[in-house]
This record gives C-alpha cells, structure tokens and sequence, in this order.
C-alpha cells in the first residue's frame, strides 16, 4: 500500500507507457467516451463499489476509469492468470492524476505470469473494500468472482470446506484452501458480501453459462445481467474480436506463415467463426468441428470443410480450440500430430486440451521456447507446441481483442451496471439481457467514427413495417 492505496502489480515504473496506450485506446473506445460525457456529471455510479474480475488489459484500463468517472469506487483483478498486460496496470494503479510515488488511481491485484495460488489470492483482495466493507457491484468475465461468492456462502452455511480429493482439477483444489483459509479467519465474510452486493455484469459465454446454472438450481444469490448476449458483444467481440487477437496471438508466439497450412477450429460458435474467418485471410486452409449439426451447415456454407478431429489431426498444421467444453484436444490427438504442429486455445478455460495428461506421457519432454510458448517432445522425437499452457492465447501470446470492439462490450458493461445499481430493486435473482433499444444505442455510439451514415426511417415506412422510427428495429427472435 502505497499513499492509502493498496496494489500488487509488476512493475509501477511500467505505467507511463501503460498511460500511452490508454490514451490511444480511449480514442478508438468512442462508445465508453460517450457515456463519460453523457453521464460524467450526474455520477450514476456514486456509491457503488465495484469489483471488477478481467483481463487487466489497456481496454479494461478504460473500461476501469469510465466506471470512476461515473462515481464508482473500484477494485480490479485479472480473471486469467496470464492476460494481465502490466503496463496497463500499473498505469490504473498510478492513475491519470497520480505519479509513481504517490498513486492516485485504483487497486489493481494482478501481474502476467500469475501461479494459481497467486490468481485467487488476489481474487480475494477484491472482496475488502477497507473496514471489513465488501463490493455492492461485480463485474465479472467467466464467473470466478461470482464462484467465489457463492462457493464461500455454501461453505460458510455449511459450517466447513469439503476436503479435496486427487480427484478435484488442481484449481478447484485451490479455491478449496483459498475458502477454507477465509473461513477460519472469518466465518460469515460471503454471506455478508452477497447480501450486500446488488449484481453482477457477466462478460463471456463460459460465465453466463454458469449463472443459467445457478439460476436454474435456484441458487443464484443476486440478480445477474448478461452482457455476452448483447448483439453488440456477442456477434461483435466473440467473432470479430477473435479474428484479429487470434491471428496475432499466432504471430507473436510462433512467427510460423499460415498461408498454406492447414488450421483446425474446434467449435464454429460465434469465436469459432472468427477464428476460422482469421485464419482463412491469412490464407490457410481450414477445417471445422462441430457437434451441431446448425452450426456445422453454417461451416459448409461458409465454404469450410467440416471433418471429425481425429480425421484430419494428422495433416493439421495448427489446431484452434474454442468450444467453451472439455477434452477437445486429447493425448491421442497430440501423439498423432505432425512434428511442430501448434496447438492453441481460444475458449475461456483450459478444459479443452488435456495439459494434465500431456505432462503424465512416459519420457515427454516439456521444453520453454519462451514464456507462454512450449515444446512438447514426445520420445518418439516429434514435437508439439502448446500456445500459453492451454489457456487463452490470444490474451497470453498477444494483447486479446483491439479497442473498438472491445469498447462495444464495454459499453454494455457500462450501461449493464448503471442498470442493476441504480435500480436493483426491479430485478429478481434471475439472468438478464440488455433490453433490444439499448443494444442499438451500443451500435449507434460506433457508427460515426467509421464514416458510416444510418439510414434514417420515415413515417410511412416505419408504420409499413409495424415499428418506431426510433426502433427497436427487430423482434427479440430476431437472430442477426
Ligand atoms: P458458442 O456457444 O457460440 O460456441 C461454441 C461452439 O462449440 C458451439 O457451436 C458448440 O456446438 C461447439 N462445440 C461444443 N463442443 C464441441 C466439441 N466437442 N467439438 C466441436 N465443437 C463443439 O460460444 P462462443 O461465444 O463462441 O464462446 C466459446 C468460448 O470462447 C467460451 O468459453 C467463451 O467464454 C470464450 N470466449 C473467448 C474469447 C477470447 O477472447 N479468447 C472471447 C469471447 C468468448
């Protein structure tokens, strides 16, 4: 703690260049520009204390100063142990106005390179506000902080953490002792935070799925807006996003010419679809798996082979996972794979390639080409290389999704928060989306700085079709 301020960041002396890029950033971030303005005065946020679990990147930096420029008081973590860009944090810590010496920004918890003990460790630091008081907000990208508080108010009624077992994923056996040391501290810490806290803002597809889950058990303990299924997130960051980070993330870890090769997507969801699209400009050839069966006619259509994994694995030169599900890539597949073959992952965790049974291989060799980037020598002497140890590589390997998509699911964010903290009293402990007239706001807030014009309605038209001339312009069926 520094000033009052409390932090763990790599490296201070970082933010300068951190405030450079930010700076850029905010430029090509129009729409959280624009709530800044419009909502800079009346300070929609004061009072609320949020607590933000993602990406520590320089779009979150914006993302962080637009919530403090509403009035919020803030808290931020990385909800990845290796997408933390330090510059970015360091910059948030020392903030616009404060200098390396005395910080005047926001506590940041979060570095690159993070241990799993070290990733929860700082998870809990979001939860103390100063005093014993916890967030009354949480954003959240995959549901960890949310885990945490509902994990932690089980555990709590529960009296006891169950004891883990060889069993458990090696992760969840640090949530275990994470919350086993919390409640021996204090015994009632997340049953206090939840009652307090007025929602969450979720990001990604992996954690709105684990909130349809609680919602559906019954369990939820706080109302809950989805900003991934905003039109403007989803069908924007998820797809288009991805096909700008992937291709980089490629690059800098590899270097190695896509043109020509054969690339894998595993899952053609919204991600998979831009992954394939990425690597299709870079000029690959790319095959597509699927297990439903919309989504693989999609893939034909689009012009992409549609083939089983253990079909293809032989010829790929690069296999890209990004289903969201488990056991994608499996040691049978990676002991098939050609020498050097790359395999990376786009999905949120890494469930997809099975890292754990790829280091129990008699005689692999595990050898580090450079951070985040991993030879794997079967003793056979072929090779594989595994992109960011099975996680995210297009935050590990490059810097995630550029600004201006970035500053559409931001945007949402933004409005998503305003919303549940300002009138949580009309939400249920129940999963919602951003009402249609909102996404269209999110939309229009990015039109301009790309030239575009928007046609405007008239009257007669507007009736012919049934709608407003200031829409919404489609049915909630609608599917863009
Ligand atoms: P989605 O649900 O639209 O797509 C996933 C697709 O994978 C589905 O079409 C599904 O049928 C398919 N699939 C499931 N199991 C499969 C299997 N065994 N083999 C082949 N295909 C299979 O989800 P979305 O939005 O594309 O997200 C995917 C993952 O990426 C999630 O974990 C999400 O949180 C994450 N994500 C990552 C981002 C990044 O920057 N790396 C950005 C946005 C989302």
């Amino acid at each position: 703690s520094v000033n009052g301020l409390e932090f763990a960041v790599a490296d201070l002396s970082l933010a300068e260049a951190g405030r450079h890029q930010i700076r850029l950033a905010e430029h090509e971030m129009p729409g959280l520009m624009a709530l800044r303005r419009e909502y800079g005065a009346a300070q929609p946020l004061r009072g609320a204390r949020v607590a933000g679990s993602l990406h520590m990147t320089v779009q979150t930096a914006v993302l962080i100063e637009t919530l403090v420029a509403l009035g919020a008081e803030v808290r931020w973590v990385s909800c990845n142990i290796f997408s933390t860009q330090d510059e970015a944090a360091a910059a948030v810590v020392v903030g616009p106005q404060g200098t390396v010496d005395a910080p005047a920004g926001t506590p940041v918890f979060a570095w690159k390179g993070e241990t799993l003990e070290e990733y929860w460790w700082c998870t809990m630091r979001l939860f103390d506000f100063g005093d014993g008081v916890g967030p009354n907000m949480l954003v959240d990208d995959g549901g960890d902080a949310t885990l945490l508080v509902h994990k932690g108010v089980e555990f709590e009624t529960a009296g006891a953490v169950p004891v883990s077992t060889e069993d458990d994923h090696a992760e969840y056996r640090v949530i275990l002792a994470t919350l086993a040391e919390s409640i021996a501290q204090d015994g009632q810490r997340f049953t206090r935070i939840a009652a307090q806290l007025r929602g969450v803002t979720e990001e990604t597809t992996a954690g709105v799925n684990r909130l349809y889950r609680f919602e559906q058990a019954g369990a939820l303990l706080f109302p809950a807006i989805n900003v991934n299924d905003s039109v403007t997130k989803s069908k924007f960051d998820n797809k288009y996003g991805i096909r700008h980070s992937l291709a980089d993330g490629l690059n800098r870890a590899t270097d190695v010419m896509l043109g020509g090769k054969l690339a894998v997507v595993c899952g053609y969801g919204d991600v998979g679809k831009g992954a394939a699209e990425s690597l299709r400009g870079q000029g690959a050839r790319v095959v597509v798996t699927e297990v439903d069966p919309i989504c693989a006619l999609q893939a034909v259509m689009d012009g992409m082979e549609v083939a089983r994994l253990e079909d293809v694995v032989e010829r790929a030169d690069v296999v890209i996972t990004t289903t969201g599900g488990i056991d994608i890539v499996t040691v049978a597949h990676l002991e098939r794979m050609k020498h050097n073959a790359i395999v990376g992952n786009v999905g949120h965790f890494d469930t997809e390639i099975d890292m754990a049974g790829l280091a129990k291989v008699p005689g692999i060799e595990r050898i580090e080409i450079k951070p985040q980037v991993h030879e794997w020598r079967f003793p056979d002497g072929h090779s594989v290389i595994v992109l960011a140890e099975g996680r995210l590589m297009n935050l590990a390997n490059a810097t995630g999704h550029p600004s201006f998509v970035m500053s559409n699911s931001f945007t949402n964010q933004t409005i998503a928060q305003i919303e549940l903290f300002t009138r949580h009293g009309e939400y249920a402990n129940k999963v919602y989306v951003l009402p249609k007239h909102l996404d269209e706001k999110v939309a229009r807030l990015h039109l301009d700085a790309l030239g575009a014009r928007l046609t405007t309605l008239t009257k007669k038209q507007a009736e012919y079709l049934g709608i407003d001339v200031e829409g919404p312009y489609k049915p909630d069926h609608y599917r863009y």
